[in-house]
């Protein structure tokens, strides 16, 4: 039996268990922290830092923070949400992110972040790059054009599926996605029901000819914003 414990988010005590990070926690409790790069099931990455809490004075990502006894977390902050607005709008101008064109929109959790924190259109300019897509899979293509280099098909293809088909090459702001194969998705032992390919919060991984299967105006975001499914769980304090 785990132990459980208690600590401070945004002044209200909530409960945890010992093993449990931040944002497990924050979910549990029906407190929603902004996330990207974290999917349930797979090993944090630590990527995006849209999940930055502020423990006990310190900056911190909380999909790989351990909760501990008696923390006190900061989520719910003009700080942090100007950082978060300014890392989604960064985002949006580095990569093509054409939402109206795009087969994800009303399922993409980029574009459904940015319609949470109230992002109508960002304060950067546009960097249009220039990046191929790989469609020479009979069943999935790859968009770079609209990747976030999250790293979630690399650790569910790795993780979930034990493949390791993706993977990152160069560093720093030229870091790209890449495929176990020179010649292209297509030569990978990727399948078109791999976990790898649902794990996409983009559209940068998609399965072909599925497109609009479910008309824009019924999917996922398009009538619940991003986050009610924790906040949901949230149970109303007795009066
Ligand atoms: S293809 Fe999708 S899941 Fe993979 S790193 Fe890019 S945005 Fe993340
Ligand atoms: S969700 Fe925590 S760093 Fe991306």
């Amino acid at each position: 039996m785990s132990q459980g414990f208690s600590f401070t988010l945004d002044g209200a005590e909530i409960q945890a268990e010992q093993g449990m990070t931040i944002m497990e926690a924050a979910d549990k409790a029906g407190v929603w922290i902004p996330r990207l790069c974290w999917l349930k099931d797979i090993s944090p990455g630590g990527a995006c830092r849209l999940c930055t809490v502020v423990v006990n004075g310190r900056h911190q990502a909380a999909c790989t923070q351990p909760a501990s006894p008696g923390i006190e977390v900061v989520n719910d902050s003009a700080e942090l949400f100007a950082m978060r607005k300014q890392l989604v709008e960064m985002l949006l101008v580095e990569g093509n992110h054409y939402c109206m064109f795009c087969e994800k929109s009303g399922n993409c959790e980029l574009q459904a972040v940015a319609y949470r924190f109230g992002i109508t259109h960002p304060r950067y300019p546009y960097s249009f790059p220039e990046r191929a897509v790989d469609a020479t899979h009979p069943e999935v293509l790859i968009d770079h054009n609209r990747c976030i280099r999250c790293g979630r098909c690399v650790r569910t293809s790795s993780e979930t599926d034990a493949k390791g088909v993706f993977g990152f090459v160069q560093r720093g702001a030229h870091t790209a996605l890449a495929v176990d194969a020179s010649e292209g998705l297509g030569a990978t032992v990727l399948e078109g029901l791999d976990a790898a390919v649902k794990a996409c919060p983009v559209g940068a991984i998609l399965r072909k000819r599925e497109g609009y299967a479910v008309p824009v105006g019924e999917r996922l975001y398009d009538n619940e914003p991003i986050g009610s499914d924790v906040e949901q769980r949230r149970t109303t304090p007795a009066e």
